[in-house]
């Protein structure tokens, strides 16, 4: 095996990270611009004091790779992160794809609203799988720094065009005439009491991004649920990305709040991930 990724594992691991086999991937195959079969294959590369670098500044600081190397992969995107937005998770591609399912056979134009807009990794992606449409998307977030953060990786992604930005929390900036087909949102779901059980690199994302005040973390569901009416359109949708023990919570809200059709998905690892309702 090429010696700069075993030297690139081995100070992943001598630092304890758990995946240093696919981190030390990441960092030869971002920095070097070759894929690692490549490489393996006699490939010349060149930057090795940097791949070197960033391997012993992840092994000593513990920060995730994504903060150091200053991207992410979402649905085969590269995404800008930093520390002012939650890394985009292998989780949220399935609410994506759902939302994809639900809006690819719609006529006319499609309006969707992204509450927690983040990285912008929601709205993107949606935007680009549905390319063809007539699509408009309002992402909102509550933090100008995670607004900022989005509209860099739409444009990047040449998806400008079909998203607006806007602070705003939840629906505080939304205009009474401005109605949605889609309301989707990965909303902070984490229970703040589980704060001191997390895996020390969420230590490094931000709080606003993760963290729900009330004991069950469903306080963002309840305030989205509890307005949605106002700003669906007849038979609109709404799709969220949920956390641990919070389906048959959020299932109880959404039905007194007069949703129907509600259907759960469950991710790889059989948790209830992506909820969907119609109103
Ligand atoms: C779990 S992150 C999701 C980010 C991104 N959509 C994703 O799926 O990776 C939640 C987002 O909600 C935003 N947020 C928190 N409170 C909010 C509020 N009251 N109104 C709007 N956005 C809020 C946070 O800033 C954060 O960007």
């Amino acid at each position: 095996m090429n010696t700069i990724i075993k030297q690139i594992e081995k100070i992943l691991k001598d630092g304890g990270i758990e995946e240093y086999k696919q981190e030390a991937r990441l960092i030869v195959e971002d920095i070097s611009g070759f894929s690692l079969d490549k490489i393996l294959l006699g490939q010349e590369i060149e930057n090795r004091e940097k791949m070197l670098d960033v391997a012993l500044k992840r092994a000593d600081t513990k920060a995730p790779i994504q903060h150091i190397l200053g991207f992410s992969y979402f649905m085969g995107e590269k995404y800008i992160v930093n520390p002012n937005v939650l890394i985009p998770r292998d989780e949220t591609e399935i609410l994506v794809l759902e939302c994809y399912k639900l809006l690819k056979n719609k006529n006319g134009k499609v309006d969707v609203l992204d509450i927690g807009v983040g990285s912008g990794c929601i709205s993107c992606a949606l935007a680009k799988k549905l390319l063809d449409k007539d699509i408009e998307i309002l992402a909102v977030d509550i933090s100008f720094e995670a607004i900022k953060t989005a509209l860099e990786n739409a444009d990047k992604l040449d998806l400008i065009r079909k998203i607006i930005f806007r602070k705003s929390d939840i629906y505080s900036k939304i205009r009474d005439c401005e109605k949605f087909d889609l309301i989707v949102s990965n909303p902070p779901y984490i229970p703040l009491r589980e704060k001191d059980n997390l895996q020390y690199e969420v230590g490094f994302e931000p709080e606003i991004a993760l963290f729900a005040p009330d004991y069950d973390g469903v306080e963002f569901y309840r305030r989205i649920i509890k307005d949605a009416g106002k700003f669906l359109k007849q038979d609109g949708i709404l799709a969220f990305e949920i956390g641990i023990n919070q389906s048959e919570i959020i299932k109880n809200i959404l039905i007194q709040n007069n949703f129907k059709d509600i259907t759960i998905i469950k991710d790889l690892a059989n948790i209830d991930r992506v909820v969907i309702a119609r109103l």
